[in-house]
């Protein structure tokens, strides 16, 4: 799937990409219930909500389950990225946010590569981040927030957060967050269950707490050109993948041939 000039135009100005309804009903389901055997697992992978203890972000899930492990070579994530990115691409992070209803917790203000640059080493904001919804995301269940523009404004200074969550992020301070909304405003990435979402790696975002009756789950791949990997191995391999074999692109109903379950370990 290739994008259009007039989305390579919108990713360059804003920094992101919201499409709709990418992804079926039926594959969304397969996503679904994919994710579900990988939450009710209790791993290292699986980090947990600090007040609930519900898991909050799953990782390393193409390492898993069949489903996922189509998911992140598919043609209508990997061949977006290989377009904006330019280069041959390797699986960075592979994962499932979570909120649970009522209790979900926040996404503290942040871009992606303050964390990859200052935990990885990786050199340069080159990584793209491409989600996909799996619930339908309203402005009530804790949506992604993003600064439009904020990525032309260069990587602002940001600090380890290991209090707010029980996941260890490089957040921005709230004067720079100011500032940058000051100047480009501010995006609730709303849709339909089966959307994507792309955005680069030092686009300012953040999301708030979820208090509504519905559940907000989202699918994120990571991918980072093989010629800006990282150089450093802080973080467990489910945090920054080590394989930097470039992702081959699959057939675009590839979903529908993957067995369901999960991987034996
Ligand atoms: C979220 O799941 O709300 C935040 C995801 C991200 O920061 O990429
Ligand atoms: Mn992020």
């Amino acid at each position: 799937m290739k994008l259009t000039a007039d989305q390579l135009d919108t990713f360059e100005r804003d920094g992101f990409l919201i499409l709709p309804s990418l992804f079926s009903p039926a594959e969304v389901e397969m996503l679904r219930d994919a994710a579900e055997a990988m939450f009710a697992e209790d791993c290292p992978q699986n980090f947990r909500e600090q007040g609930s203890g519900a898991v909050r972000t799953a990782m390393g899930l193409h390492l898993r389950s069949p489903v996922f492990e189509r998911l992140v070579r598919h043609p209508r994530l990997v061949e977006p990225a290989m377009q904006l990115a330019g280069d041959r691409l390797y699986i960075q992070q592979v994962k499932v946010n979570a909120k649970a209803a009522f209790t979900g917790e926040l996404w503290q203000w942040h871009y992606d590569f303050a964390t990859h640059h200052n935990e990885d080493g990786v050199p340069e904001p080159l990584a793209l981040n491409l989600h996909v919804l799996l619930d339908d995301v309203n402005e009530f269940n804790g949506p992604l927030w993003f600064v439009p523009g904020s990525h032309r404004c260069g990587a602002q200074p940001a600090a380890l957060d290991t209090e707010t969550t029980s996941y260890p992020l490089w957040c921005v301070d709230r004067e720079t967050v100011t500032r940058l909304i000051d100047a480009g405003g501010v995006v609730s990435a709303t849709g339909p269950a089966g959307t994507v979402l792309i955005f680069g790696d030092i686009l300012v975002h953040a999301s708030p707490p979820n208090l509504s009756p519905w559940q907000r789950r989202i699918f994120s791949l990571i991918l980072n050109p093989v010629s800006n990997a990282y150089r450093r191995e802080n973080r467990p391999d489910h945090q920054h993948h080590r394989d930097l074999s470039p992702v081959a692109v699959l057939d675009d109903d590839c979903l529908h041939e993957a067995s369901p379950g999960v991987f034996s370990s």
